[in-house]
């Protein structure tokens, strides 16, 4: 805890570094303005009490070439206005965040951090215990348990990888890079999350966290991922041409309606599902937080997309729609078989038949979400509390109440 006792007891000395720093500052400035401007010089000013190491950061900055930062800037030295702000390929300047034109990132941005949420939070005592009664629970739910770890502990990692490593760079506007990074530290939160998971529950690591090399139905989803990783990963990579344009495109659709879209959902249903019946309700606490800002990256991800199709209709042309479709069928199939591998017979309640109609209705939401025809018609859900935590309307007001929750330390309620 902070206190400000601390501040108080050195005041004066901290008052006398800070003229010294304000002074430092306004000769900055006064670079800027007039490179020869009085103060600047009289601040810059070698003294009897420099030492050696101060002596040769002041001759440094009298070397600092201020035009050639700038020049860094090219084309971007002046107020923004709204209507010069775009997805991808802006010119306009990235470190100035207003005026917004898109209100919907910066509000995902304020909501995310009001949704904030440490793993430590939840209480695990009563899934350690199940966890290491032999009579605690089934093999099968245990594979389970064991399965939706290995996949997810590394599949979040390879999401904001994503992010920092391709995606920030690429998306030219500030208040979506202002989420993105929102986003990255909710991915961070994620992968501590499950090491803790996995921690608590005493389970090897090696094993789950080297699953996504050595089970086959979680290898072939990040495997799927990582090819569309690739290509804009490389430092060299720039948008800018019809083809790479659609690169970034495809990439967006890998991860958000893919990976966070389709990939989370089959392991999510089967965790919350045993939370519903009071397993390992603390894992499952775990998962019901995760989903949540789960399906916020999602519908963020979706936003992006659309906005990048309207301002770049010549990108979203029939070859385009149809591979687009095509990545979310495979993302569906793989996703099937990862539930056929997770549920060798019913369990919870719930069996890999009910699964797969599950996913073809998440699917189909995918493809509408973005603009495209559903491909598996007169799908239903076999899930409806599922969609109850989905809905948008919903899980606003589940925000609302989160809010108070976290400032009394409640825990969620599984009705
Ligand atoms: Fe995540
Ligand atoms: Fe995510």
């Amino acid at each position: 805890m902070l206190s400000w006792d601390e501040f108080d007891k050195d005041e004066g000395e901290e008052a006398a570094k800070g003229t010294t720093a304000t002074q430092a500052a306004a000769a900055g400035i006064d670079k800027l303005d007039n490179a020869g401007g009085v103060a600047a010089l009289e601040a810059r000013a070698v003294t009897a009490e420099d030492s050696e190491a101060v002596k040769r950061a002041k001759a440094a900055l009298d070397q600092l070439d201020i035009a050639e930062g700038l020049a860094e800037l090219e084309g971007s030295a002046a107020r923004v206005a709204v209507d010069e702000k775009r997805m991808i390929n802006c010119r306009a300047d990235l470190n100035q965040l207003v005026p917004f034109k898109y209100d919907w990132a910066w509000q995902k941005y304020l909501d995310g951090c009001a949704n904030h949420w440490m793993p430590q939070e939840v209480n695990m005592t009563a899934d350690i215990a199940l966890w290491k009664n032999p009579e605690g629970l089934t093999d099968d739910e245990r594979r389970i348990v064991m399965r939706n770890l290995g996949f997810f502990s590394t599949a979040d990692s390879l999401v904001a990888n994503n992010l920092a490593l391709a995606v920030y760079r690429l998306i030219t506007n500030p208040e979506c890079r202002q989420y993105i990074l929102r986003q990255a530290f909710e991915e961070a939160i994620h992968t501590h999350a499950y090491q803790y998971c996995i921690e608590s529950l005493g389970m090897d690591e090696g094993e789950i966290f080297n699953m996504y090399h050595e089970i086959p139905s979680v290898a072939k989803k990040a495997a799927w991922g990582l090819s569309y990783t690739r290509a804009i990963s490389d430092p060299e990579f720039n948008t800018g041409t019809v083809e790479t344009d659609k690169e970034l495109l495809r990439n967006l659709i890998a991860y958000y309606c893919v990976l966070e879209g389709i990939f989370f959902y089959c392991g999510f249903t089967q965790i919350l599902s045993m939370g519903r019946r009071n397993k390992m309700t603390g894992v499952a606490e775990q998962f019901q937080y995760i989903l949540r800002d789960e399906s916020m990256h999602l519908n963020f991800g979706i936003d992006v997309i659309n906005q990048i199709k309207i301002e770049n209709p010549h990108l979203w042309d029939a070859e385009m729609k149809e591979e687009a479709s095509q990545m979310i069928l495979q993302g569906t199939q793989l996703e099937i078989e990862y539930a056929r591998d997770t549920m060798p017979r019913g369990v919870l309640g719930m069996n890999a038949a009910m699964m797969e109609d599950y996913l073809k209705f998440i699917a189909n939401r995918r493809l509408s979400q973005i603009g495209l025809k559903e491909e598996y018609p007169g799908t239903t859900n076999p899930f409806p509390w599922m969609s109850e935590i989905m809905d948008l309307k919903k899980e606003k007001n589940f925000f609302e109440t989160r809010v108070i929750e976290y400032q009394t330390g409640g825990a969620l309620s599984w009705d």
